[in-house]
């Protein structure tokens, strides 16, 4: 890889400014001074920027507890995005895996590797997801009978796949479903007859969303939770 193109991707600062710190002297390669920016460098070589050794990026996974009235996408003009919450270089290169509605909190993974986040995502997959939903009101005694056979959803032209409610006190409940379509959980409980007025997420497979991080805040997934994706 060129020497200009690597430490754009593992810092912040655009070509430009990696052109400008190499003819400022500010770059080592294996402990000499180098000024050309189209050097050919190897994953063996040492990389320095004002003496700080730059880390090639591997593959880059994190857990967010999004907080309400920001945006599951990466740019959007209206509103900050789930990723304006990140301090990480290069984040033009990650991507959300599975998407939250504006007013919905909790677990978000960010990704920049899209095979795993296709393991996430993908319906044939069937990925666990569980909502904690607080409800209009209170839950019809047939509910879990009608989740269990499948609600046909306004607009689709198949049943849900089964899903598993545990009631909980004050009309809250616990969703677990393994699909995620557009407004998927409030249009689920709008098709019982009720309105979701709160949503948060809690877990996407075996990862659970950790109870350190307070809303807006994010941290990266642990190998057993990335390999938990499979
Ligand atoms: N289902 C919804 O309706 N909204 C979300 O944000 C996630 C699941």
């Amino acid at each position: 890889m060129r020497l200009d193109k690597f430490i754009a991707q593992t810092t912040d600062l655009s070509r430009a400014l990696v052109k400008l710190a190499l003819r400022n002297k500010r770059v080592m390669v294996n402990g000499e001074q180098i000024k050309d920016a189209g050097l050919h460098i190897s994953p063996c070589d040492t990389v320095q920027l004002d003496g700080a050794t730059l880390k090639p990026l591997g593959p880059r996974y994190f857990m967010l507890h999004k907080p309400v009235g920001y945006v599951s996408a990466t740019v959007d003009s209206d509103h900050p995005t789930v990723l304006d919450l990140l301090d990480e270089p290069n984040k033009q290169t990650l991507h959300i895996a599975g998407r939250l509605d504006i007013d919905t909190t909790g677990l978000v993974l960010i990704t920049d590797d899209g095979q795993w986040s296709h393991r996430v995502t993908a319906p044939r997959r069937e990925c666990l997801k569980t909502y904690y939903v607080t409800l209009a009101t209170a839950l019809a005694g047939d509910a879990e009978d009608k989740l269990q056979a499948g609600l046909l959803l306004s607009s689709e032209k198949s049943l849900t796949r089964p899903a598993t409610l545990e009631r909980l006190p004050a009309n809250q409940v616990r969703l677990t479903i393994s699909e995620g379509k557009y407004h998927q959980v409030k249009r689920m409980f709008a098709a019982l007859d009720n309105r979701v007025i709160q949503l948060h997420r809690e877990r996407i497979g075996d990862i659970t969303l950790d109870d350190s991080l307070a809303a807006g805040e994010y941290r990266p997934l642990t190998e057993a939770e990335i390999n938990s994706i499979r």
